[in-house]
């Protein structure tokens, strides 16, 4: 049942809930919830190749109305990232990119883009990686390529961010050789040496590079040396003594830098020299009741003297305390005190090990990404929980870096895609359309001809579109080619197929078949 591979890999990008009534969601599911359905039960199309991720909310919103069957059959449900819809649906699978993790919705040259990080691996257990970054328009084209420069390794899987001056901001983890003998290790013993990069998005050149063990001591870490998961000191695993996981540019030109196992957040001018340490053994800041984080992940500083960060309180090795907390902080950085402001606990209350993330809407409500434990879950402006969808069975081994909802509009360049059904004959002829990542479709028209000619295609079916994949027919015997249109809710095209036939022959759409959709 374990699926320990999948760990950190799989990720959600979710659309603003519009209100629906219906929903392919699983509530409260009992079976769910204790893995006799799976350890990671998902869903499957009639062709579309793709089976994603099934939820079950376990605090249901207002908005879903429950499923009770369960779709998928024995296969592994696809690791990566996905964009799907409150109520289930997935809107786009990034499987077409390899190994992969969706990073969210960002703003470059003043466009909505998607980040992706794309690699070869993850070194487990210590959950880094070397890789590249991509950002894709809203045709699902790549604008922009971002890789570390000149560290002798790719960019990390545990940060992009991409500041208003259009720079992109990214980790790496080299390996550097020092002394560990204060620890038990060798003299020539290697540590993992993690890098802040900004890296100018046109050039692919570093404007600011920031190593930790620079600026922050190996004592100051609570990692115990020479364990499987933090490292034995080691060319091949070298001692993860700082494990920096998020980074954030701040408009002052300072960095805001978390360190999971120095259990600090530090605040960086834009020399590298250290201006505050929050948590961890030398902390200048003392913390109010409930204010403390440990192995925390995904920092980020707010207006007004406020900053956002997941509380861990827990990793694979040890445990501060009975559950996780998605936390708003107040800090004072002249009197140097940080307070609570409101906390966010799970569901189902328990520690997440790994990983984590906190968004805060724009109407004060937000959302929390538990991380290893595979739920995320909607706040109110109080913290007080409003839902909390699972993913996975927990303890399934399967968990998301970080969750986001987005408003999010896709119209691919890539066409529709269709399938003949293998048991369609002339008299009976099911299509199925579906179209990865497009966000406008409301319905799907099928069109036939008898040549294999789209200039000749003659309108059969229209099919309102309620989840990914769309079935359409034909019954008579007239046509043995075929095509689907995507249509909009004004019953503007938004794109064309190739064209089809019963023998499996295909032709791409007529150049006067056009979109006559508006431009995005
Ligand atoms: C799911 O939500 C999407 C987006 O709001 C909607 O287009 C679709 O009809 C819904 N499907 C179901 C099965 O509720
Ligand atoms: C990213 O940089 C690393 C280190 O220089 C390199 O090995 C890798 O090939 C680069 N990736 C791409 C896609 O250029
Ligand atoms: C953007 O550039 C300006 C001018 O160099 C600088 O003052 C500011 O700190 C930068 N902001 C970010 C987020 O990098
Ligand atoms: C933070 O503490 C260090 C010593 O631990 C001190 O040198 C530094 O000035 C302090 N910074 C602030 C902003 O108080
Ligand atoms: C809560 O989590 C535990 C393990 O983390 C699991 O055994 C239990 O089934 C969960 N309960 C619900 C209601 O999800
Ligand atoms: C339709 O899907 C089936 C099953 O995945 C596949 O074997 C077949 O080649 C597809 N047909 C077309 C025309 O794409
Ligand atoms: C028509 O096609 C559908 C889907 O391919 C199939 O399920 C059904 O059995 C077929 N009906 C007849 C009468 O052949
Ligand atoms: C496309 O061109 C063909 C042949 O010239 C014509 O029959 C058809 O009506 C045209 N379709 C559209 C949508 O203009
Ligand atoms: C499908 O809808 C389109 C656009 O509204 C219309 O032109 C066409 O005639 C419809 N097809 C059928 C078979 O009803
Ligand atoms: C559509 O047809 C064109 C030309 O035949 C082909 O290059 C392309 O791969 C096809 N696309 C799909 C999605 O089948």
């Amino acid at each position: 049942m374990l699926l320990p591979s999948l760990s950190i890999l799989s990720f959600f990008v979710l659309l603003l809930p519009r209100p629906t009534t219906s929903s392919v969601a699983y509530c409260n599911n009992e079976d769910y919830a204790s893995g006799d359905l799976g350890a990671a039960p998902y869903q499957t199309y009639n062709a579309a190749p793709y089976h994603p991720v099934q939820i079950n909310y376990a605090l249901p919103p207002a908005f879903v109305r429950p499923i009770t069957t369960y779709p998928g059959s024995d296969a592994e449900m696809q690791v990566g990232g996905y964009i799907m819809n409150p109520n289930g649906t997935m809107v786009y699978s990034t499987e077409d990119f390899g190994l992969n993790l969706a990073r969210g919705v960002f703003t470059y040259q003043g466009q909505d883009v998607l980040g992706i990080w794309i690699g070869d691996g993850v070194i487990e257990p210590a959950g880094y990686a070397s890789g590249i970054n991509v950002l894709l328009n809203s045709a699902y084209d790549v604008v922009a390529t971002i890789n570390a420069s000149n560290l002798g390794v790719g960019a990390d899987i545990h940060e992009l961010q991409i500041t208003s001056n259009d720079t992109a901001i990214i980790a790496a983890y080299p390996t550097t050789q020092t002394d560990l003998i204060a620890y038990g290790g060798s003299e020539t013993g290697y540590v993992a040496n993690p890098v802040v990069q900004e890296i100018d998005i046109s050039t692919g050149e570093a404007i600011f590079t920031w190593y930790a063990l620079d600026h922050v001591d190996l004592s100051d870490s609570y990692a115990p040396f020479g364990t499987t998961e933090t490292g034995e000191g080691t060319i091949d695993a070298p001692w993860d003594y700082f494990h920096l996981n998020s980074i954030q540019k701040n408009d002052d030109g300072t960095y805001l830098i978390s360190s999971r196992h120095c259990q600090t957040l530090y605040l960086v001018d834009s020399t590298g020299d250290i201006i505050w340490r929050m948590g961890g053994k030398n902390s200048n800041f003392t913390f109010g009741k409930g204010a403390n984080f440990a192995w925390q992940h995904h920092a980020r500083l707010r207006e007004s003297g406020q900053l956002s960060v997941f509380d861990d309180s827990g990793t694979q090795w040890e445990q501060e305390a009975s559950y996780s907390r998605g936390l708003l902080l107040n800090y004072d950085d002249l009197a140097m005190t940080v307070s609570l402001a409101s906390a966010r606990t799970p569901f189902n209350r328990s520690v997440t090990v790994s990983q984590g993330s906190v968004e805060l809407l724009s109407n004060g409500n937000s959302i929390v990404g538990w991380g290893a434990m595979p739920y995320y879950s909607k706040h109110d402006s109080n913290g007080a929980i409003i839902w909390s969808a699972q993913f996975a069975a927990a303890g399934s081994g399967v968990g998301a870096y970080r969750v986001f909802l987005n408003d999010w509009t896709g119209r691919p360049s890539a066409p529709p895609s269709m399938n003949i059904s293998a048991s369609s004959v002339p008299g009976n002829v099911t299509v199925y359309a579906w179209w990865n990542g497009a966000t406008e479709v409301t319905s799907w028209q099928l069109f036939g001809s008898t040549l294999l000619s789209p200039l000749q295609a003659t309108s059969l079916d229209n099919v309102s579109k309620t989840d990914f994949e769309t079935t359409l027919t034909y019954s008579g015997s007239e046509y043995a080619f075929f095509q689907v249109g995507a249509m909009n809710g004004n019953e503007e095209m938004l794109g064309f197929s190739n064209f089809t036939g019963l023998d499996g022959t295909t032709c791409s759409k007529a150049d006067n078949q056009t979109v006559t959709a508006p431009s995005l």
